[in-house]
């Protein structure tokens, strides 16, 4: 391992923003957090938004800065990746942020019933051939209903037209309310100052010309949520 990385490493442990539990604090268990971020985390009743796999956590500490009133937590499972948007907290003394290292398979440990307002998934491996990795797989969505309260939202960017439209499938055959679907962010005029900041992912796809979707709406958490049939047909035509 390289020394840079150890040096985060080491630095990680140091965060008191940074929640690292074990495998053995997390599977099939209930994290010691659980039910309790608002309390002992937060210390206030605002709402959580969350950023699943939020690599270096542009979009946690980017929207934690502008919407002080609100809380935000990126989990990621690459603990060197968290360190730059553990640090740049940490450095400005933010009291709204918080990151956890775990897999996002283990997210039902980690929160109860009600305590989270949004989800965010930015620029996620869209697993074109593992779909119950996908992380807006109904598996998923199951997952998040169990903590999201209601009329909680979900919100998606990405580079990869599959999982744009995937999720676009999934979302309308689960009858869940579309709140705004943008197939091209930057060349929409919809590019404020929320959907354009840019995470490490994101301006690597740009440069690259990609156009970059959004998608966001309101899972129904009384149903259990099925899987579309769909065809991904043309969608599959990049490796992503
Ligand atoms: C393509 S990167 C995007 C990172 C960041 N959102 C960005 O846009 O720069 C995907 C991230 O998801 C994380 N990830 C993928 N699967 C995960 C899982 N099951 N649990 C936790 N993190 C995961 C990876 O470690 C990686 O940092």
């Amino acid at each position: 391992m390289g020394k840079d990385k150890l040096r985060r490493f080491a630095e990680n442990e140091t965060f008191g923003l940074l929640y690292q539990p074990e495998f053995e604090e997390v599977f099939n268990k209930d994290y010691l957090m659980k039910g309790l971020w608002h309390k002992n985390v937060f210390k206030n009743d605002n709402p959580i938004v969350l950023e699943l796999g939020c690599g270096r956590g542009e979009y946690t500490v980017d929207m934690a800065r502008e919407f002080p009133e609100k809380n935000f937590i990126g989990i990621d499972i690459k603990g060197a990746r968290l360190w730059r948007g553990a640090k740049s907290a940490v450095e400005e003394q933010m009291h709204n942020v918080a990151f956890v290292r775990t897999r996002i398979e283990f997210i039902e440990s980690l929160f109860g019933p009600g305590e989270i307002s949004e989800i965010w998934i930015t620029f996620a491996d869209p697993q074109i051939k593992r779909d119950n990795k996908r992380l807006t797989n109904s598996r998923f969505i199951e997952r998040y209903n169990s903590f999201l309260i209601d009329g909680g939202i979900i919100h998606l960017k990405t580079d990869s037209r599959f999982l744009h439209e995937y999720t676009v499938a999934m979302a309308t055959y689960n009858g869940y309310k579309i709140l705004e679907e943008i197939k091209d962010i930057y060349g929409s005029g919809r590019a404020d100052r929320l959907l354009s900041i840019k995470t490490h992912y994101e301006k690597q796809y740009l440069a690259q010309g990609i156009p970059i979707t959004y998608l966001s709406f309101i899972p129904d958490k009384e149903k259990k949520p099925g899987e579309p049939e769909w065809d991904p047909g043309i969608y599959i035509v990049t490796p992503r």
